[in-house]
């Protein structure tokens, strides 16, 4: 079996963060590093989730259930950040099941996190058709509206499950604004709480097993010094905050996050690991500086599969930005990385990295936070040699081509933090640890 127990050795409580707009991989290494864990905590976001899995020559993409249920014996928490479709849950949980895997004392749900119902939904896919041009091109799994329904205080939450009654009246209150939206703004029929009840009454009964005070059982794990990854869903550039307003998703993928998603306080967290591709992808809409519309880019998507794991779009591939990447270090405190997807790039002739930005006519390195800069960017770019060889087999870091190499010793001397891991292909085995 692939051991990854000396990465792990300092680790305590341990993010992992997507370092770009989401899809690094993170799938992939959670899975790895679940080996040797006791607990992994997915943080925030939903169902727009699409984290893929590869072992035993099966693929498995999970959305809502953390990626260390596969690899080891790890207790999954669905933390509070994180928001809740219970008919996906449901899915995902037969088939996990289905694969013979008995989710007792495995899987934990949070009684404060956010549940999606089918209003959410639907006012999801409404805003966005009426943004028309301005789409934002989210995943119309209900995400936005679920997060605003809690930051407005009137979100049904996993513990408000358990009793019908008192879920019933909740879904009731809160229709009244839905409706009064439906009807006016968007010209639809209102819906009625035993339609919205009925719809997710069999698998909220398949979920109410597993609810449970989940920051209780992290701090218990936290005071008998269990290991804890914490498993961020998208990336550090569609944060709420920090990402690419307003082309970003509704919660905190940083590492911010990740302490409130999960109840777990920073003082606790010892590493933060994050993830980039080799080179960079986004899937909807909004700024992408180094995006290729030429046959550099074809091949990346070709190359690297580059599909969406939750909608299936095809995603906008471009060559990896530095200055992007360097933003999400210091945004997240990230002190150690992984590169995933390297064996893409193995077949290109020449490989570009983004080492500044030259926005109205001047040169910079800082990522801006205004939507008018970011749309004006114009990267500057350093070519390299690419290396021209098969690496999926290498399994030591020291037997990368030299012009593999090269190409990552520039990536640690501009960010200043060094990869431990290079992922050379979407299987377990296919990862290279370096000590
Ligand atoms: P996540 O959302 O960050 O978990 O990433 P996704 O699962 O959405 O997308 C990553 C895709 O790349 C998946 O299809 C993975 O199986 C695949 N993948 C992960 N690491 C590698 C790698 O090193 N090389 C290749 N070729 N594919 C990879
Ligand atoms: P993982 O965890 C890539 C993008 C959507 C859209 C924006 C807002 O697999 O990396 P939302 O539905 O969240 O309101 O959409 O965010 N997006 C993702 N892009 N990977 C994801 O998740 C994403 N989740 C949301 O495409 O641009
Ligand atoms: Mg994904």
């Amino acid at each position: 079996m692939f051991c990854t127990s000396f990465f792990l050795e300092s680790m305590a409580v341990r993010i992992i963060i997507g370092a770009q707009w989401g899809d690094e991989g993170k799938g992939k290494i959670v899975d790895l590093l679940s080996s040797d864990v006791e607990f992994v905590v997915r943080y925030q976001g939903g169902a727009n989730a699409g984290h893929t899995i590869k072992f035993d020559d099966q693929k498995v993409v999970l959305h809502l259930v953390p990626s260390g249920i596969f690899n080891g014996k790890a207790s999954c928490v669905i933390g509070n950040g994180v928001v809740i479709d219970p008919v996906a849950l449901r899915e995902e949980i037969e088939t996990i099941e289905d694969m013979g895997i008995d989710l007792t004392d495995r899987l934990f749900i949070s009684e404060s996190a956010h549940i999606i119902l089918h209003y959410h939904k639907l006012l999801d896919q409404l805003k966005e058709k009426n943004r028309g041009e301005d789409a934002i091109g989210t995943t119309g799994r209900g995400i936005g509206p679920a997060y605003v329904s809690k930051i407005s205080r009137v979100g049904i939450r996993a513990g408000d499950l358990l009793n019908e009654t008192a879920l019933k009246r909740k879904i009731e209150s809160n229709l009244a604004d839905i409706n009064e939206a439906l009807i006016h703004i968007y010209n639809e029929t209102p819906v009625e709480v035993d339609f919205i009840y009925n719809e997710i009454r069999d698998s909220v009964n398949r979920i109410i097993p597993y609810i449970c005070n989940s920051t209780n059982l992290l701090h218990d794990a936290l005071k008998s010094s269990k290991s804890v990854l914490l498993e961020g869903a998208q990336g550090s550039l569609l944060d709420v905050d920090h990402g690419t307003y307003p082309y970003v998703t509704s919660s905190s993928p940083t590492a911010g996050g990740a302490c409130t998603g999960s109840g777990i306080p920073p003082m606790a967290i010892s590493n933060v690991t994050g993830i980039t591709k080799a080179y960079c992808t986004r899937v909807g809409n909004g700024p992408f500086p180094t995006e290729l519309f030429d046959e550099d880019g074809d091949k990346l998507r070709k190359n690297g599969q580059e599909f969406g794991a939750t909608t299936g779009r095809p995603r906008r591939c471009g060559w990896l930005d530095l200055v992007a990447l360097k933003y999400a270090v210091r945004l997240n405190g990230i002190n150690e990385l992984a590169l995933t997807k390297m064996d893409v790039l193995d077949s290109f002739k020449t490989i570009k990295l983004c080492t500044a930005y030259k926005i109205d006519n001047e040169i910079t390195d800082i990522f801006p936070s205004s939507i008018e800069k970011l749309e004006q960017i114009e990267p500057v770019y350093k070519s390299f040699d690419g290396w021209n060889k098969n690496i999926n087999e290498i399994d030591s870091f020291e037997d990368l081509p030299q012009k593999a190499l090269e190409y990552i010793d520039f990536i640690e001397s501009y960010i200043g933090v060094s990869f431990k891991l290079v992922s050379t292909g979407p299987k377990r085995s296919e990862t290279i640890l370096r000590s």
